[in-house]
């Protein structure tokens, strides 16, 4: 699959995920094998207003390139504005935000609430494409709800508009993270356009790589949840789509990726790091023995030696 002048071999991309995917953690999914990273979604109105912390967020590291910068916002001029301004940081790549399902974005307009406004989705991809030089993606949801299923309408629109790549999450916005992905819908919005399209929704948790994209005929998957805790598991999504046995990737080597990742966040973002760093190791170390005291000894982890005795502690019990 090709998007201008990049090729993905694989197709094996990182969701953006709010909270999780800082930094830190994207460069660590692309050691393993994602071919593009996506920031968490920033806030369009946020980044013309200079705000430091969207712009903290929104920056990159020079190894985890291809990526590219979600947007969300309703106004198209603010949405264009935002993205022209982003461009300083160097991504490769912007990608709005038409699927965040949470009350807050929804009530103002933004995120999934655009499913229900095609015609406003497609002034913000024109406006987006007209201000800057790279690729724009557009990242939905299938629909609202079960009744309105415009998925494949709205990628058209986008498509029509500009846009590059269209993502699909194969759940409406009601149903929130339950239930399945459903990959007819995704495949209904690959017949629909032209661009690749990417699948998200369950790849790496029910779908391993492979059916993943008999089922939906995508061009590339988008990995979610399965990646918490598990930058390793674009390499296993890898090793599935070559038809080959997962490879084994040891204890020693997931506890000196865990120190790397705190290493690193320490160093992007300092005393801030600290509450993310739990929820990771919390991650990391889900299911595996010792884990549930680990999370009740958590907070008490305040320095960079507490979190690597933790994550020691947890793997020298497996
Ligand atoms: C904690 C969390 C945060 C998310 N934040 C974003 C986001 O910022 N932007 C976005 O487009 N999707 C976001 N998503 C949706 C994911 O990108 C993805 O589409 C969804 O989780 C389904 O894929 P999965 O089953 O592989 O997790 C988020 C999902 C989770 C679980």
């Amino acid at each position: 699959m090709k998007i201008n002048n990049y090729n993905f071999r694989y197709g094996l991309f990182l969701a953006p995920m709010a909270g999780v995917t800082d930094r830190a953690y994207r460069a660590l999914c692309v050691r393993y094998g994602a071919e593009l990273v996506t920031t968490e979604l920033v806030s369009a109105k946020a980044v013309t207003m200079g705000d430091e912390r969207t712009f903290r967020l929104a920056s990159l590291t020079e190894d985890e390139h291809p990526a590219a910068i979600q947007i969300f916002g309703s106004d198209p001029m603010v949405m264009g504005e935002a993205a022209y301004r982003l461009m300083k940081l160097s991504p490769e790549m912007i990608d709005i935000n038409m699927g965040c399902p949470v009350p807050k974005i929804v009530r103002n307009g933004e995120g999934c609430a655009l499913m229900q406004d095609v015609e406003k989705a497609g002034k913000i991809v024109e406006n987006v494409v007209k201000s800057v030089s790279v690729p724009v993606t557009v990242k939905m949801r299938i629909g609202m709800d079960e009744n309105s299923l415009n998925a494949p309408l709205l990628a058209k629109v986008c498509e029509q508009a500009g846009a590059s790549m269209i993502t699909v999450h194969g759940r409406t916005r009601n149903k929130m993270y339950s239930g399945f992905s459903d990959c007819s819908e995704i495949r209904k919005v690959k017949s629909a356009v032209s661009v690749p399209v990417i699948a998200s929704g369950d790849v790496g948790l029910t779908l391993k790589g492979d059916e993943a994209y008999s089922l939906t005929g995508a061009d590339g998957l988008a990995v979610g949840r399965a990646a918490m805790g598990a930058p390793w598991i674009f390499a296993y999504l890898k090793d599935d789509i070559d038809g080959v046995p997962r490879r084994v990737i040891s204890d020693g080597e997931k506890l000196s990726v865990i120190k790397e990742h705190i290493d690193r966040l320490l160093f992007y973002e300092g005393e801030r790091a600290l509450c993310q760093m739990r929820t990771h190791l919390a991650w990391y170390t889900k299911g595996l023995k010792g884990s549930a005291a680990l999370r009740r000894n958590i907070n008490t982890a305040v320095t960079k030696d507490d979190f690597y005795t933790l994550a020691e502690s947890i793997f020298a019990k497996c």
